[in-house]
């Protein structure tokens, strides 16, 4: 393929390179006349391994060469790649003035072409970018439609500085963000030569998935490090422990509790992290990632019970109370601080839960149920068609398979609010008015 490739940074000199060496025809472009030099010059303006190297073969090859020329770079080309900065402004929001000023050269340089042209954002933009600010941009500036005479796709950057050769030829995933599956066949067309796998998306999915990957890996080495100096203050050697702890890809590096959803709970996951943090304010070592995570979960049952309260509806049926189908294990259930707090705002509510019907009369929480939360115990039913004939607001709280089912008459049922706490419906394109999801 013919492709124009702006901004001739770290990801802009990899990607052009390693394209050119795959066998596409590259033009690289740059408003630094410097960098556009050096790589004519078949040098990398970057240093990173192997890239001079790439670089200096597909120069001499013919495959890659550099300009400042906007214009002459998209009417010789069939698809273009932005890779510009997106800097943080100095209150933290993100500087989008590079992408616009680009994507305006560009579209005033696609006015004068008369083909179809495949505009692809590499930069790393919030999730609603390209929507909100690119599109309009584009299309104004080009005087040409997006979708039908130009079209613009997301294909999110992966490269980790100091191995970003290696992981062009070897990404775990290549994400195109795309409005239109000829703009997606044309980016894949791309990264035919890769063996790895390649997944289609809506663009905002794109853009937020970037963000996931770099607050998590963000995440995970903030954890690690709190939990090496809680492990340091207790003279143990962290790195047996987190060795062991990576070796688990069933529960721990794993997408098991990756699924947006509701708060967590149960008879260890509170207590535990409740233990660690007093241990380690006994020791003086600041844990604020640990520390923020009870503040977190309290904050997001609190967030259903706005929800809840924002319908200005009164009477309340519950589906399931354990924190997961199939059991009936209420210690410490965020679904019952959310019936609490139902209660004490005056609202009129009703549960259903089998499991824990059942345990209340024969099971091992017989008396937990009795004793602890007797309040709770005297709002359960039964007869799941009465609970929910009778709401104006069902909460769905496990993913007891019987739920699916019973609810679907409810489903277009615009007297009754459904606000589903566990995604017990994958598919919500398509959802009705009267459903709502926590957190998606
Ligand atoms: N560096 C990384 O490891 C990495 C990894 C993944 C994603 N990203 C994302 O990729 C994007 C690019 O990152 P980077 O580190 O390569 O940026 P960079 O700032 O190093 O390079 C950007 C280049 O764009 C050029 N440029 C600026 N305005 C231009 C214009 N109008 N026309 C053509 N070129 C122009 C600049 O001269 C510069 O050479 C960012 O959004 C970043 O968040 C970076």
């Amino acid at each position: 393929m013919k492709v124009s490739l702006f901004g001739l940074g770290y990801v802009g000199c990899v990607t052009a390179g390693c394209l050119a060496k795959a066998g596409h025809q590259v033009w690289g472009v740059d408003v630094n006349r410097n960098k556009v030099d050096i790589i004519n010059s078949g040098r990398s303006p970057i240093i990173e391994e192997e890239i001079d190297q790439i670089i200096g073969d597909e120069v001499r090859g013919g495959r890659l060469s550099a300009t400042t020329d906007h214009l002459s770079a998209i009417l010789n080309t069939d698809i273009s790649l932005i890779c510009v900065g997106t800097p943080s402004n100095s209150n933290g929001s993100l500087n989008l003035e590079i992408v616009m000023a680009v994507c305006r050269q560009i579209g005033e340089a696609l006015r004068q072409k008369e083909t179809y042209h495949c505009l692809v954002l590499r930069s790393t933009v919030l999730p609603g970018t390209i929507r909100d600010h690119v599109v309009s941009l584009l299309t104004k500036s080009s005087g040409k439609r997006v979708d039908i005479d130009f079209d613009l796709c997301f294909n999110p950057e992966f490269l980790r500085e100091g191995s970003s050769v290696h992981d062009f030829y070897h990404p775990p995933l290549t994400i195109i963000g795309q409005r239109t599956a000829k703009g997606g066949d044309r980016v894949a067309e791309l990264y035919q030569h890769l063996d790895a796998p390649l997944e289609r998306t809506s663009i905002e999915v794109a853009e937020a998935v970037k963000y996931a990957c770099n607050s998590f890996h963000a995440l995970k080495v903030a954890f690690a490090n709190e939990m090496g100096v809680f492990c340091k203050g207790l003279g143990i050697d962290s790195h047996p422990v987190m060795e062991l702890f990576a070796r688990d890809t069933k529960l721990n590096i794993s997408t098991t509790y990756l699924k947006p959803g509701f708060a967590f709970g149960g008879s260890c996951l509170p207590k535990d992290l409740r233990a660690l943090l007093y241990r380690a304010k006994e020791m003086d070592v600041g844990l604020p990632v640990l520390n923020a995570l009870l503040e977190s979960n309290r904050l997001h049952v609190q967030r259903v019970v706005d929800m809840i309260l924002d319908t200005r509806k009164k009477k309340i049926c519950i589906l399931g109370l354990s924190f997961k189908a199939g059991t009936d294990d209420l210690r410490e259930s965020p679904m019952v601080t959310l019936v609490e707090a139902l209660i004490g705002k005056g609202c009129w509510v009703k549960i259903y839960d089998s499991n824990v019907s059942l345990a209340k009369i024969f099971g091992a929480n017989k008396e937990y149920i009795e004793k602890e939360i007797p309040h709770i115990s005297s709002l359960m039913s039964s007869d799941i068609e009465k609970v929910i004939q009778e709401a104006e607001v069902i909460v769905i709280g496990n993913r007891s398979p019987e739920f699916k089912e019973v609810l679907k008459p409810y489903m277009e049922d615009s007297r009754r609010i459904i606000l589903d706490l566990v995604r017990i419906i994958p598919n919500i394109s398509g959802t009705p008015e009267n459903y709502h999801g926590i957190c998606w």
